[in-house]
Order: structure tokens, then C-alpha cells, then sequence
């Protein structure tokens, strides 16, 4: 999949309702959304529990759209397959994780599907600088990880910036995806820094028109 020059929205699930996920995820399809983001969260790398691979491979049943997996555990390395088994079609994991970089990208790749690095507020842009050939996607986390409904990280914006910049000299096609407080104001802030992907939750899960929703934060 090749997102670039184009605004993709992948609604985070975390908002939905699970007991109804199959209509909720038809709902951000037929709103136009291009991508489902699926945030796994451990209760140790961040302090909220969220799902695992049985949800992931429960939803890989009920859709086809694009899986895009937001790791939010302490050991990704060893989840690698288990998330790949059950349908991820990409896995971002973050930098600050305990699984070696390298090691873990090349894993997410032999498992036939697409790597992304992740980064929280308070890790450098350069952090991801290594790894940017070898990825198909840079996540900048715009809230610090863990929970929905929070207010947007102004400062995060200049690192998007960084990143594209260097990703414009070894890897056009890199996309950049942004998570936390995307609304539409947000959302044109983060465009214009370099990213094009949006991920959004309370935002698009709360509007009583998704479609309407969807279309405003392109
Ligand atoms: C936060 C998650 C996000 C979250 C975004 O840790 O990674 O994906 O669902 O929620 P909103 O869009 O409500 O900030
Ligand atoms: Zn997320």
C-alpha cells in the first residue's frame, strides 16, 4: 500500500463499542475511512489494557479493510507473530519498547506484512532516523499513549517536519501517521507539517455523522 501525496483516516477502535465492533467498523467503512487502527495495549508499557491477538483475529473475520496494529506493549519482539497470524496487515511498534529495533523490524517483515516505528512525546525525531529505509511507516504520537479523548501536542509538530524531511532524501514513500487529539483543526496542522495519516478516535467514533466526520479531518 502506498498512502503518499494522499490524507489517509484510520479510525482507532479504542472508541468504538467492542460488544458491536462488526457495525462499528462498517460504519468507518461506508464513512469513507481507509485503514482500521487497532490499539494493543499491555498495562505496563502503558497503564491501560486494552485487546490482543483473539480480538484482532476475530475483527480480521468480520472486514477486509487494512489492519494498521498500534503495539503499545513492553516486548513486541515476542507478539510478532501472534499479531501477524491473526491478521495484522502492519504493526507499529514503539522505540522506547524492550525489543531491540532492528531485530524486531526484521521479524514484522519476514512475517510478510508492513513496519512502522513509533514515538512518544518525549522521544527526538532522530530516534527513528536509522531505521527509515528498513520501515513503511513513522507513528508520531501526538498525546502521550495509553488513553482516547485527549488534547492534541502542539510541539509534536515540528518532529513530523524532521522526519519527512529526512524521509524525502532516503525514503519518499514513507508514510506518517499522527494518533491522539486529531481533530479537523489539528488534523490541517499535522498535514501541513508532513503527515498523511490520521488517526482518530473519540473524534470520529462520537460524531453522529461518521461520514461527515471522516471527511472533515481530510
Ligand atoms: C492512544 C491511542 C490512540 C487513541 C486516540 O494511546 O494510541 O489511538 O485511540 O484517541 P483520540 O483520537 O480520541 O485522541
Ligand atoms: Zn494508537
Amino acid at each position: 500500500m502506498n498512502f503518499k501525496n494522499d490524507i489517509k483516516i484510520s479510525p482507532s477502535i479504542l472508541s468504538a463499542d467492542y460488544a458491536s465492533l462488526k457495525t462499528d467498523i462498517e460504519k468507518v467503512k461506508n464513512g469513507g475511512a481507509d485503514m482500521l487502527h487497532v490499539d494493543v495495549m499491555d498495562g505496563h508499557f502503558v497503564p491501560n489494557i486494552s485487546i490482543g491477538p483473539p480480538v484482532v483475529k476475530s475483527i480480521r473475520k468480520a472486514t477486509d479493510m487494512f489492519l494498521d496494529c498500534h503495539l503499545m506493549i513492553s516486548n513486541p519482539y515476542d507478539y510478532i507473530d501472534a499479531f501477524a497470524k491473526s491478521g495484522a496487515d502492519l504493526i507499529a511498534f514503539h522505540v522506547e519498547s524492550n525489543s531491540d529495533v532492528k531485530e524486531t523490524i526484521e521479524k514484522i517483515k519476514k512475517a510478510g506484512i508492513a513496519p512502522a516505528l513509533v514515538i512518544k512525546p518525549a522521544t527526538e525525531a532522530e530516534a527513528v532516523f536509522p531505521y527509515l529505509k528498513d520501515i513503511a511507516m513513522v507513528l508520531v504520537m501526538t498525546v502521550e499513549p495509553g488513553f482516547g479523548g485527549q488534547s492534541f501536542m502542539t510541539d509534536m509538530l515540528s518532529k513530523i517536519t524532521a522526519i519527512r524531511e529526512k524521509a524525502n532524501e532516503i525514503n519518499p514513500n514513507l508514510m506518517i501517521q499522527v494518533d491522539g487529539g486529531i481533530v479537523p483543526e489539528t488534523a490541517k496542522l499535522c498535514v501541513e507539517a508532513g503527515a498523511d495519516v490520521l488517526v482518530s478516535g473519540s473524534y470520529i467514533f462520537g460524531a453522529t455523522d461518521i461520514k461527515k466526520a471522516i471527511d472533515s479531518l481530510r
